[in-house]
């Protein structure tokens, strides 16, 4: 298996604070038991595709479970960019974090204080190695140069407009052979020109109804494509163009606004080494 995630134990998972709109009204309605079913499913699914690396999770933070924001991988020079949250909520998971990608090998990498940063889930490379930032709800508009420090290849920047498509891969997936996924309405106009410019014919836009079930929050492995729910539409144009598409329910994390994507990080991003 050539790809590696990294994933975190569920059972600390909880929703008891309010940072993004699914989160409101949210608090003492999770199934636990179900979310824990839930996301065994999905590392069953994803451990028969890939090479899985666990965290563990913590009952003092949460959201630690969406491993998609400990950071963003530079996976040749094996250096590790760490998020700082915005939110006090999720702050604390920086250490955590930082303390199991050092021991892993990789050399963490801090941005400067006051950059506020939520890794992938606001960074994206696509197959070509371009490197898509989303910003303005979480990361902010800050975060293209100081990237840029460390990373050689371009970086396109994308404002999110939408509270409810608050990070980047909740309505943007780069797939391979230069393939996309996205939602036109939670980006402002010159974002949406610059996906429309970078991907061109190979561009899938989503419904607003495929924006809602999260249907860019997937997780591509090979050409096996991994997320909570598709449509017929969708399913078809992407059966079409050679992916394969797997469903799997994750409703008690779509109460938290994340979803496949989220839950995960790929230790395989881009080579971005400056030289
Ligand atoms: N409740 C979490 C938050 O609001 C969900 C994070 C979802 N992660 C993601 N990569 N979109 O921060």
């Amino acid at each position: 298996m050539s790809e590696t995630l990294v994933m975190c134990t569920p059972e600390s998972f909880s929703i008891n604070y309010e940072i993004n709109p699914w989160m409101q009204h949210q608090t003492g309605h999770l199934s636990i038991e179900l979310a824990v079913a839930q996301w065994h499913r999905l590392f069953d699914l994803l451990s028969s595709l890939a090479e899985i690396k666990l965290m563990h999770g913590s009952p003092l933070w949460p959201d630690l479970v969406f491993t998609a924001n400990a950071g963003l991988p530079l996976t040749r020079e094996k250096k590790f960019i760490l998020s700082s949250f915005k939110h006090p909520q999720r702050q604390g998971e920086k250490i955590i974090n930082r303390a199991w990608f050092e021991d892993a090998g990789w050399v963490c990498i801090d941005l400067p204080d006051g950059a506020i940063f939520e890794g992938a889930g606001d960074a994206l490379f696509d197959s070509s190695g371009r490197l898509w930032v989303g910003y303005g709800p979480r990361s902010d508009d800050t975060i293209k140069a100081h990237l840029a420090q460390h990373i050689a290849t371009p970086i396109l920047p994308l404002k999110l407009v939408d509270p409810r498509f608050y990070h980047l891969d909740t309505c943007f997936c780069p797939l391979p052979d230069g393939y996309a996924l996205f939602l036109p309405t939670a980006f402002d106009e010159n974002s949406c020109q610059l996906i429309a410019n970078g991907f061109g014919d190979k561009l899938i836009s989503l419904t607003p109804e495929e924006g809602l079930q999260f249907c860019a929050n997937a997780v591509c492995v090979g050409k096996a494509i991994i997320l909570n729910q598709t449509t017929p539409r969708l399913k078809k144009l992407l059966v079409d163009v050679g992916f394969s598409v797997l469903q799997t329910p994750l409703s008690e994390f779509m109460k938290s606004g994340g979803s496949a994507k989220c839950l995960t990080l790929s230790l395989d991003g881009w080579s971005t080494r400056h030289d």
